[in-house]
């Protein structure tokens, strides 16, 4: 994605690694859009930790993050002995994996390098290819994701109004998006339309992330309240939902995103508009059989309770808050708590059709297609 920053147009990924100082390193995104910074990870731990701090978010940038931080603990591994090696290997993949539990990416991801490593027979090897398969998994990201938009483009037409949920962009896998790259691909075919972003409290991921990269690509777009998505679809001001997953059942075609994607599914049968998720192939879940079953995290309280931002207008001449400096700001009274699960699951019925890199599917389809996707 091309973004300016201090009047300089280039090109970013969302994830890369240093292979020299074994560093994975990481657009900070919770300071956008008000700074644009790099985090560096200097090891598996801290790598771990950016996920789980939401340093890097959204499920196909935390898989490539995972997938870095493998490669990253391999290298990290002083000595020649296997077996040690294959449980140093084992801790990392569990502290990795344990940083978030909904998306399904980084697992799937893990478990990729893992098989690729069993073709090594010394520790160097190993350690080699596991930054090779890395690598492979990022790449191979962007290109899904370019095939996501090919196939999605043709959703969107002239005049199209496009409504998508938090931040299912580049930012959120290593290049390019999923709900967004139907977007982008329109674009280019130079089609006009107009994308809502929904804000998506409690974080904001919508209003901070999606906006700024749809202001960044030049798209035009509207920042709108998470309760207001039903007025505009009872106004026939909205034509096409899109929103990406953090976990997507194969059997069952069950869609897990962002909390609030099950409202506006609900919202978009009530009106007859179409509601199509965008997913690379590391998003599908082969294993669970039921959208029940999928481990939903539970995140902290404040996150409902109050808001991040950044000093617009202090209220008072004795504030101690800085005009232009992030700050958080208590929304609740003060002996009020909250409860923040972080996600929803879609039921199949409410998916007009799941867009992957190898073609639009019904929900119901991915499983009877599975070789198909599998095989890809
Ligand atoms: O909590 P987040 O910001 O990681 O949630 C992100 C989402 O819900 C995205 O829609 C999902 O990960 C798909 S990203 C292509």
């Amino acid at each position: 994605m091309q973004v300016t920053v201090r009047g300089r147009r280039r090109h970013y990924r969302t994830v890369t690694f240093d292979a020299k100082a074994n560093v994975v390193e990481l657009i900070e995104q919770r300071l956008l859009p008000h700074e644009f910074t790099f985090f560096r990870a200097e090891n598996f731990r801290e790598t771990a930790l950016a996920i789980r701090d939401m340093i890097v978010r959204g499920a196909p940038a935390i898989a490539a993050t995972a997938a870095y931080g493998m490669a990253q603990g391999a290298q990290a591994f002083r000595g020649r002995d296997s077996k040690k090696f294959a449980r140093h290997i084992n801790l990392v993949f569990e502290a990795l994996k344990n940083a978030r539990p909904t998306a399904v990416d980084p697992v799937n991801a893990m478990l990729q390098v893992r098989a690729a490593m069993k073709s090594g027979e010394t520790v160097e090897e190993q350690q080699a290819i596991a930054l090779a398969a890395a690598e492979h998994f990022a790449n191979e990201d962007v290109e899904h994701c370019a095939a996501i938009g090919r196939h999605g483009a043709k959703l969107i037409k002239n005049g199209t109004r496009v409504l998508t949920h938090c931040n299912a962009g580049w930012l959120a896998t290593v290049d390019i998006g999923t709900a967004t790259a139907p977007i982008y691909e329109a674009q280019k075919r130079g089609r006009k339309f107009h994308v809502f972003c929904d804000e998506t409290r409690p974080r904001c991921q919508g209003a901070s992330l999606t906006a700024w990269e749809l202001a960044q690509q030049g798209v035009s777009h509207q920042v709108i309240a998470d309760n207001a998505a039903g007025h505009l679809m009872q106004r026939g001001e909205i034509d096409l939902v899109i929103v990406g997953s953090d976990r997507t059942l194969g059997r069952t075609g069950e869609v897990a995103n962002k909390i609030g994607t099950y409202t506006k599914a609900v919202l978009a049968k009530r009106h007859g508009i179409p509601f199509y998720v965008a997913i690379p192939l590391s998003t599908i879940d082969w294993n669970l059989k039921r959208g029940f079953d999928i481990p939903i995290e539970e995140r902290a309280d404040h996150e409902v309770l109050g808001a991040w931002g950044v000093v617009d207008n202090p209220s008072t001449k004795n504030s101690k808050a800085k005009v232009g400096k992030r700050a958080y700001v208590r929304i609740a009274n003060s002996t009020s708590t909250a409860r923040n699960p972080g996600f929803d699951v879609t039921p199949a019925e409410l998916v007009t059709g799941i867009i992957t890199p190898v073609g639009i599917f019904k929900p119901d389809e991915l499983w009877k297609r599975r070789m198909e996707l599998i095989g890809m």
